[in-house]
């Protein structure tokens, strides 16, 4: 377990795809398979600029990677991203419960049970059914996702809504997140970053772990 203050925390924010569940995987065989198709490759490091970021400004990302930034029409390109997300559902449709990453439920049931709310922070437009097919809905006391924000991480935009939502100010908050552009958002608002995921990968977070199961849950209210 990993020694951590909960002390001024009022609301802890959870980014969805590689923090709660490991949709991250999905994410990349989908954005591979369309890489594939336009012939040139899309390796796990390239994958590592897409995480957190929008469906369309991925897109472009791996558009960039093949030499094919100037290559196709807008009406082309939202064509692919409507393709690379039928894969991703596709994929999501089979989702296991046992998906959900290790420390997940167990963390949300226990910041909640000491009055600290619970909100998601999400780019993706997908969360809300990943969310139902893991029966954790309940466990968020906001969602906040691709479909109801405007501007993508590292605008910061996202996690101040489900502060606001909830009438709590950001130094109150703390981020958990996989990507850099979240960690990025996260300090842009104001809030109290925690990086998920392989140690050096990331920067400019409070503290590293590599699941949510390193957490450990405040014992009493603060
Ligand atoms: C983020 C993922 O959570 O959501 C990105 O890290 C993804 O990889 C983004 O592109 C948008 O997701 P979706 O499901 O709306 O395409
Ligand atoms: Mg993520």
């Amino acid at each position: 377990m990993t020694p951590f203050c909960w002390d001024s925390c009022k609301l802890a924010i959870f980014d969805l795809d590689g923090v709660i569940v490991d949709t991250a995987k999905y994410h990349y065989l989908a954005w591979k398979e369309l890489a594939d198709a336009l012939g040139f490759t899309f390796t796990p490091r390239h994958n590592e600029g897409l995480k957190g970021v929008s469906r369309q400004r991925s897109l472009e990302i791996l558009l960039e990677v093949g030499g094919l930034t100037h290559a196709f029409s807008p009406g082309e390109k939202e064509k692919m991203a409507a393709e690379k997300n039928a894969r991703y559902v596709a994929y999501i449709n089979n989702l296991q419960q046992d998906e959900i990453l290790p420390g997940s439920r167990a963390l949300l049931t226990g910041l909640r049970a000491q009055g600290i709310k619970t909100a998601l922070g999400s780019a993706s437009k997908n969360a809300r059914p990943i969310l139902d097919k893991l029966d954790i809905t309940p466990l968020f006391d906001i969602i906040i996702d691709g479909t109801s924000t405007q501007k993508a991480k590292p605008d910061p935009e996202v996690f101040l809504l489900a502060a606001r939502a909830l009438s709590i100010a950001p130094e109150n908050c703390v981020v958990f997140e996989d990507a850099q552009v979240g960690i990025d958002a996260a300090l842009a608002a104001g809030m109290r970053p925690i990086a998920v995921g392989y140690p050096g990968i990331l920067t400019g977070a409070d503290l590293y772990i590599t699941d949510l199961a390193q957490v450990q849950c405040p014992s009493r209210l603060g």
